[in-house]
């Protein structure tokens, strides 16, 4: 068992808080969050505080999963690092490379571990979709279209870029960015176009593969009231695979099969079956439990900061109209 403070009891803290009490690996030992009366109404017994730092001086707080708006992911890992615990951090890992770089070294220093929720990572149909790349089923992969079409700007916090690092592209973006990252390799180049970089409410991106394929991500929150489209389509040259979206089943926005696949001219359905919020709770839940078993986590450090990575790329590519290669081991 893995003693975790929760931090953040908002929106998706509280997916997090049901995965963390549902499973064997961990004992929930204490919820934080500056509004009292969410604290108050999400207890079932664990210790209570608006105060972060109170956590860091329980000796049953093994480890802390951060939920909370983009500029206190870094600053509040590195004192929880600092202080001697993992770190789960909620997507982006923080708000720049140079904060990722900064909790790397910090959780190097402490001799523990930083891990990041990229939840959709764990989505049956992402995870079908890619290892039908990596198979060869499609044959040679030739380009991954995302689409991110949301019905109406997100508020609070997300709307202040202070807070949120950016606009819609560092918010829900970021699942687009990881889950291309995950099915075509590594980055090797980014362009860029946003209406307003920075507090971007419609853009595209294309990201060149090193392994020759391109992706292509188009995002706007201006779509009709109600969309949520985030699907996903693969193009190899013996198949075309579809995944109809992972928030978009959630937000009950499609209906239709998850996974599909033309070839040899006819669609199949391909049965799978999960959801957004079981892929939440399979990304916690796994974090503790490789922390617990002494091995790296799927999602640690530095593949969370390569994610940030291209994410800064793009805003730099559409802030001063060029392609923005990136570095590549
Ligand atoms: N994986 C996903 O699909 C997904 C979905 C939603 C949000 N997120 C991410 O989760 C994080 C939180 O987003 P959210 O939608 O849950 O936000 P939210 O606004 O719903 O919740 C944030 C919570 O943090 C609390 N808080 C703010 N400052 C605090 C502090 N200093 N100490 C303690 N508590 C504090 C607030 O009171 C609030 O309860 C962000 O990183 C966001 O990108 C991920």
């Amino acid at each position: 068992m893995i003693g975790v403070s929760l931090v953040g009891l908002g929106e998706i803290g509280q997916v997090h808080l049901s995965a963390l009490r549902s499973s064997d690996h961990i004992q929930v030992s204490a919820l934080c969050d500056l509004d009292e009366e969410r604290l108050n109404g999400s207890c079932r017994g664990e210790w209570l505080t608006t105060h972060f730092d109170q956590i860091l001086e329980r000796p049953d707080v093994e480890a802390v999963d951060i939920c909370l708006p983009h500029n206190m992911h870094a600053p509040l890992a590195i004192r929880a690092l600092e202080s001697g615990r993992h770190v789960l951090l909620e997507k982006p890992m923080a708000m720049t490379v140079a904060e990722c770089d900064q909790v790397i070294a910090a959780a190097a220093a402490a001799d523990r571990v930083v891990g990041v929720s990229h939840n959709q990572l764990f989505y049956e149909p992402h995870q079908m979709l890619s290892k039908m790349i990596s198979d060869g089923s499609i044959g040679d992969l030739r380009t991954i279209r995302a689409r991110l079409a949301i019905g109406g700007r997100y508020g609070s916090w997300r709307s202040d870029p202070s807070q949120a690092g950016g606009g819609l592209l560092i918010d829900a973006g970021v699942h687009r960015i990881y889950m291309l990252q995950e099915l075509g390799g590594p980055v090797v180049a980014v362009s860029a176009n946003m209406d307003m970089p920075g507090m971007e409410e419609s853009y595209s991106i294309i990201l060149e593969f090193s392994c020759g394929a391109i992706g292509t991500i188009d995002a706007t929150y201006h779509g009709p009231s109600g969309l949520f489209d985030d699907q996903i389509e693969v193009v190899g040259t013996q198949a075309i695979l579809e995944v109809a979206g992972c928030e978009a089943q959630f937000e009950g926005f499609d209906d239709g099969p998850s996974l599909r696949q033309w070839s040899n001219g006819a669609w199949e359905t391909i049965e799978t079956s999960d959801s957004w919020d079981r892929s939440v709770a399979k990304s916690v839940q796994a974090f503790f439990e490789a922390v617990s078993r002494g091995v790296t986590p799927r999602v640690d450090g530095v593949t969370g900061r390569s994610t940030v990575a291209v994410i800064e790329a793009a805003y730099r590519s559409a802030r001063e109209g060029i392609r923005v290669e990136l570095p590549f081991a």
